[in-house]
């Protein structure tokens, strides 16, 4: 009987011990926002920000953060899944209607890829990034404030290169998980 709450033990200690070197468990949001035609998926943990966005396509998904004109200024993470691998870039809003590489500019790569599926036309991309990198093209995101989400998705193309398809601009509390459409 000992022995069998001894190995009970070690178990739960074990699985604690991987779900903490393993990071965000990816299939645990706290928060999640539909637009019309996609959805994020988020949790805040410590510093972190875990990201899951989903989209119609077989292309492309993005996410922008707190944009200052259009998607100029904001930080970008998009992702693809071609022949079951999952892709993601870091890009930075440079010009209104343009956005260009982290490290392009002389920025670093801090989005770190979870994983990605293309099922049923539908493709999800999971990573996490720090609310607040060393990188000035991240420009550092308040949980407690408002932040602009733009989301996005492309052609069902893998090329990060096509314009999107779709797109749409949400305020929202990371923290409280509010949110509302930002209205033109
Ligand atoms: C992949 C390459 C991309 C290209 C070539 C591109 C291009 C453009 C262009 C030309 C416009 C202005 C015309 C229009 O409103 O359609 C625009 C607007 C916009 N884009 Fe992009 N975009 C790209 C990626 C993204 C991504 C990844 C997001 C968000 C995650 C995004 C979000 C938006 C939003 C919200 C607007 C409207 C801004 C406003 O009118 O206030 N775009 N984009």
């Amino acid at each position: 009987m000992k022995t069998r709450i001894i190995i009970s033990l070690i178990v739960v200690v074990c699985v604690a011990l991987l779900s903490t070197v393993s990071g965000v468990n990816s299939a645990e949001y706290d928060y999640e926002v539909k637009a019309k035609k996609m959805s994020f998926g988020w949790k805040v943990v410590g510093d972190t920000l875990a990201v899951k966005m989903s989209a119609k396509t077989e292309g492309w998904v993005g996410i922008g953060f707190n944009p200052s004109k259009k998607m100029k200024d904001a930080n970008f993470v998009l992702g693809y899944v071609k022949k079951g691998e999952a892709k993601i870039i870091d890009e930075f809003g440079n010009e209104p209607t343009k956005h260009t590489s982290d490290k392009k500019l002389g920025g670093t790569v801090d989005a770190t890829l979870v994983g990605g599926t293309e099922e049923g036309g539908i493709t999800t991309i999971e990573f996490t990034m720090p609310l607040k990198s060393a990188d000035k093209y991240d420009p550092a995101i308040d949980v407690n404030g408002e932040t602009i989400v733009l989301l996005a998705y492309g052609p069902s193309r893998d090329s990060f290169k096509t314009k999107h398809k779709y797109r749409t601009a949400l305020k929202v509390n990371l923290s409280t998980g509010a949110s509302e459409a930002v209205k033109k």
